[in-house]
């Protein structure tokens, strides 16, 4: 029987040999934790379609900030609620909005811990769309002015890294000008620069509040169906400013984060969003899949594609396995 010189089988043979030729590694580092601040005092509510996940009042998410640190995840993104919605999203711009209270208080407690915050406006807008409607159109460049001013709050309220998510066109720019005109010339923005009208945001909305009132994202978030409009999204959002590029959401979109990667030549953030959660979340909970393997090879996957920043509600657990797996 003929055997060709190579046998791939040799280098697997012990667990030494194998992670000698290991091309990639999962790390803490590359995580940042998505969390949810609401009003109010000792307000701890989970949320129904993503266990483990909570919207926290400001003393909770310290606290759960500060548990997160200890597990070695160094990055949080925040999400708010706000007390009151209107039409001009005026929760996402108010130096005492939700976010910005939660950023002071994060960055006060837990100095060294970096502090993302989602820039957008679906959460403050009481139609629940990303920008400004009229009838039933959503606005571009009027939406811009509210987006950098929600940026510029961030901004003053010691935000470390602002992440827009509106998928307007032109944000990054109005929002990197806004924020250099205000002496924020070192703050960074990661770009949600490749964001898709995907059915996987479905808990995101519960846990935000935040799902359209009428219609649906797709006058302004991507075709699931397209990629190198996915592409260009990026290298638009660079041009611009932006110093991280992102894909939204991971799995579906794979290739989205390898072509990220090998086309732009920049640092490319994957979110691994709520509905991806929920589904392992739930077969594990039936006892159908092993929770920690699946977490484990979903995020190494992502890692694989080319990410080198990976947000997920899987955070803590993941980075938990991984100090278990190296004091073993
Ligand atoms: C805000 C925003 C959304 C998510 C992140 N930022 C929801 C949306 O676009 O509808 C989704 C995150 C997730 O599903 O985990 N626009």
């Amino acid at each position: 029987m003929y055997f060709p010189q190579y046998r791939p089988r040799r280098m697997r043979q012990s667990e030494t040999l194998r992670s000698l030729v290991r091309e990639n590694r999962l790390h803490p580092d590359s995580f940042v934790y998505p969390m949810f601040a609401i009003h109010g005092k000792d307000v701890r509510n989970p949320v129904a379609s993503m266990p483990g996940v909570f919207q926290f009042s400001i003393n909770h998410l310290v606290d759960e900030a500060r548990e997160v640190a200890q597990l070695g995840v160094k990055s949080v993104i925040l999400f708010g609620i706000p007390e009151q919605k209107d039409e001009a999203a005026s929760g996402a711009y108010d130096p005492e909005g939700i976010v910005q209270m939660a950023t002071r208080a994060l960055k006060q407690e837990l100095p060294e811990l970096t502090v993302m915050a989602d820039v957008c406006l679906c959460e403050y807008m009481s139609h629940g769309h990303c920008g400004v409607v009229q009838g039933d159109r959503v606005l571009n460049d009027v939406s811009l002015e509210l987006l950098a001013n929600a940026a510029v709050s961030l901004a003053h309220a010691g935000i470390d890294v602002v992440a827009p998510s509106d998928m307007m066109d032109g944000r990054v720019g109005a929002i990197r000008s806004a924020l250099d005109q205000e002496g924020h010339t070192e703050l960074p923005i990661m770009s949600y620069s490749t964001k898709y009208a995907s059915a996987f945001y479905g808990p995101f909305r519960d846990a935000a509040e935040s799902p359209p009132a009428f219609g649906d994202r797709r006058s302004y978030q991507m075709d699931p169906a397209n990629s190198d409009e996915g592409v260009r999204e990026a290298l638009i959002d660079i041009e611009e400013g932006a110093d991280v590029v992102m894909v939204k959401p991971a799995l579906p979109y794979l290739d989205l984060i390898y072509r990220l990667k090998t086309e732009t030549r920049y640092p490319v953030a994957a979110y691994n969003v709520s509905g991806e959660y929920a589904m392992v979340k739930a077969a594990a909970e039936r006892g159908w899949i092993d929770e920690k393997a699946v977490v484990l090879e979903t995020l190494l996957g992502i890692k694989r594609a080319g990410a080198d920043i990976i947000i997920t509600y899987h955070a803590k657990d993941a980075a938990r396995w991984l100090a278990e797996e190296s004091s073993t």
